[in-house]
């Protein structure tokens, strides 16, 4: 309806001012009020429901709630005040207005009136007073009202406060530390801040510390003001009166050296030393992030500059991070995941100052909060830097997961058999993927469709599913390490297990596959394996003795013998004690390779072993 009615107005006049009362009009009329309207809003003169609060006194003129033409709005009591010289109220109910800003209700003549009280004076117009604040703090928003600067005072915001480099002490200015004064002045405002030490110097024009051996500026602990503070050394007095300028610089304590010191002086705490400077006590050990510390009083030896604080639990401190802070990999307490930061602060971790102002990872589609080791993660199949695996500075795949080749990118991968979870914040045990078998076309990053490397001890190489390059042989379902292979006693990969089925064992003085004590290696082109050394019990089928060596037993039915030689050979000497050599023979000739010093550790490992078995087996028998 309104809307109908602005729009014949528009038509009707071109008189802004007309357009804009109506829409003013309208919008008043169809607005409706809680409370009575405020000063200076709008309001209309006749309408009991868009009124102005008579509480304040304020009445709808020219269509704003205003004072009427005897009072003015008071800033300070927030309702309107009668004027120097008009009609007031002796002794004021509620609905009474008081006077204007500092004048008081008086009798003139018989009748009480709004008056001026010296030293304020009337201001020109009559209607207000002429008011000087010589008080810190108080409000300078009236008409009429100014702050003294005589005093150091100026209006600031709504009050008056002290000019930079003078201290509100008690409402009143002092001048601070270096600001210029007058030696020997007396005037307030000329006078050094002497509860806190200042003193006029007659040197430099400027307040100084009154003993600047002795004393120096400094905010007393983190309370926000500053004040002369006796170095470390120095004598001082803790108590609590007004003269500051005897207690000691932060960190340190005031105490008497010793019983019948004549005064007390300020130490360092136990363990702590003081600086070069004699301005702080320094901790003789700064500590690190994890370190234990002690507090003491305000203080702790945990390193500052790392922003590290001493945080107790129940048994003991440590050199801890704050509340929404976190550690960096260098011990650095830093504001953490989600905690407030403000646009464009450093943040270590990754983490970022987003609009919202809290701290986020620097990439939320591609990395997460790994909330146990308080940093940003990548997640799984995202790209990530080989180079920067393990080093804090470069964000890290999810620990179950490895920073791989992937076709021509590097991708946080998961390794076979296991599979990323749903939002790929780590890499899950699946039982899904396929096993290949050996030839078998590969993709050595596909943990879908895969080479059985802990299983089969088979790789994918050279995009073939096939044994480790370099010494091993697939025997139908295994790849197993030969003779001479590389091997790891400590480990459990496949990799480097020797193949126990060709009699071969892992050396742990030399890390490569050897035969094990009772067999020898024949390097022979055709029979390159282990056999049985002479006189140790063999199958007959297959006979796996040494060269010219045959398993004989004296049963012909038996299933197994012993070694001997053949006829025409003979056991042959020392170090070849176990293989055959022909019956007239020297003994120097190429022979099968052994190690003596293997052999007989292992000898010694075989005989108490066999002690072993046969104690065993003699009490099983006598406990029978
Ligand atoms: C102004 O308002 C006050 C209080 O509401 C009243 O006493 C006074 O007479 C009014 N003055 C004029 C000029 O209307
Ligand atoms: C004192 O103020 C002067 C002038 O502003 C400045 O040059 C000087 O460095 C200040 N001295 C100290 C100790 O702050
Ligand atoms: C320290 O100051 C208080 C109060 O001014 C005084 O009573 C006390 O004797 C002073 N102590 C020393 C050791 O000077
Ligand atoms: C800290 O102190 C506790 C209790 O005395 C002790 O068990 C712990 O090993 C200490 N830690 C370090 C880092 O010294
Ligand atoms: C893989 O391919 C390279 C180059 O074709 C070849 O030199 C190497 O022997 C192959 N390795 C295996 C295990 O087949
Ligand atoms: C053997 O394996 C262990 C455990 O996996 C490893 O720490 C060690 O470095 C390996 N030794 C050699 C010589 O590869
Ligand atoms: C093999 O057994 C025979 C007969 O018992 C013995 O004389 C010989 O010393 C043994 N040889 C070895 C190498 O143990």
């Amino acid at each position: 309806m309104c809307n109908y009615f602005i729009f014949y107005l528009i038509q009707m006049s071109n008189t802004i001012f007309t357009v804009w009362s109506i829409v003013l009009l309208c919008t008043l009329y169809f607005t409706q009020p809680t409370s009575g309207l405020n000063y200076e809003s709008n309001c209309i003169p006749t309408n009991t429901i868009s009124f102005c609060d008579t509480d304040k006194f304020l009445e709808c003129i020219d269509y704003s709630c205003n004072c009427n033409s005897t009072m003015n709005w008071d800033r300070i009591q927030n309702k309107c005040g009668i004027n120097v010289g008009q009609a007031c109220v002796l002794a004021p109910n509620e609905g009474d207005p008081p006077c204007y800003g500092t004048a008081v209700c008086q009798e003139n003549s018989g009748n009480p009136v709004c008056t001026c009280v010296a030293p304020d004076y009337p201001a020109e117009n009559g209607e207000f007073c002429i008011h000087l604040v010589d008080t810190a703090g108080s409000n300078c928003r009236n008409l009429g009202v100014s702050c003294n600067a005589e005093k150091q005072l100026a209006c600031r915001g709504s009050s008056c406060l002290c000019n930079p480099g003078w201290e509100d002490y008690r409402g009143n200015c002092y001048a601070s530390f270096n600001t210029t004064c007058v030696s020997g002045s007396v005037i307030p405002h000329e006078n050094c801040f002497d509860a806190f030490g200042l003193e006029c110097s007659e040197e430099t024009g400027r307040c100084e510390c009154g003993l600047p051996e002795d004393e120096v500026w400094g905010e007393f602990n983190d309370f926000g003001f500053f004040l002369c503070q006796r170095k470390v050394g120095a004598v001082c007095n803790d108590s609590l009166d007004e003269f500051f300028d005897l207690h000691c610089v932060n960190t340190a304590l005031c105490k008497k050296p010793s019983e019948d010191a004549p005064s007390p002086i300020c130490v360092c705490p136990p363990g702590w030393i003081p600086s070069l400077d004699r301005l702080k006590c320094v901790p003789e050990v700064v500590l690190e992030y994890g370190e234990n510390c002690t507090i003491r009083g305000n203080t702790h030896a945990c390193n500052r500059d790392k922003n590290l604080r001493c945080l107790c639990g129940d048994t003991h401190c440590n050199c801890a991070c704050g509340t929404g802070l976190s550690p960096s990999a260098a011990g650095v307490c830093h504001a953490g995941f989600e905690s407030p930061c403000k646009i464009g602060d450093e943040a270590e971790d990754h983490l970022t100052c987003l609009d919202e102002a809290f701290l986020k990872c620097d990439d939320n589609s591609a990395q997460f909060y790994d909330y146990r080791k308080q940093k940003c993660v990548l997640k799984v199949t995202e790209e990530c830097d080989p180079a920067g695996v393990g080093d804090p500075r470069y964000i890290q795949c999810p620990a179950t997961s490895t920073c791989r080749q992937i076709q021509d990118r590097h991708l946080c991968w998961c390794m076979q058999t296991y599979f990323p979870t749903g939002d790929l914040t780590s890499c899950q045990s699946s039982s899904v993927g396929t096993k290949l078998t050996h030839g078998d076309a590969c993709n050595d990053w596909d943990y879908k469709r895969y080479c059985p490397e802990y299983f089969n001890n088979l790789f994918c190489v050279n995009s073939t599913c096939q044994c480790p390059e370099g010494g091993y042989s697939f025997d139908g379902v295994y790849c197993y390490a030969d003779y001479g292979t590389a091997c790891n006693t400590s480990s459990t990969l496949p990799k480097d297990t020797c193949n126990y089925r060709r009699f071969l064992e892992c050396s742990p003085t030399r890390d490569t596959c050897i035969c094990r004590s009772s067999f020898v290696y024949e390097p022979e082109i055709g029979r390159e394996a282990c056999f049985f050394k002479l006189n140790s019990t063999c199958d007959m089928k297959p006979d796996l003795c040494v060269a010219n060596a045959f398993c004989y037993s004296i049963n012909p039915d038996a299933t197994s013998g012993s070694c001997q030689c053949k006829e025409g050979y003979r056991p042959g000497d020392g170090d070849e004690y176990a293989i055959c050599i022909p019956e007239y023979e020297t003994p120097s000739t190429p022979k099968p390779s052994t190690s003596t010093q293997e052999n007989s550790a292992n000898a010694l490992h075989n005989y108490i072993s066999t002690i072993l078995l046969v104690l065993i087996a003699s009490s099983a028998l006598y406990f029978r």
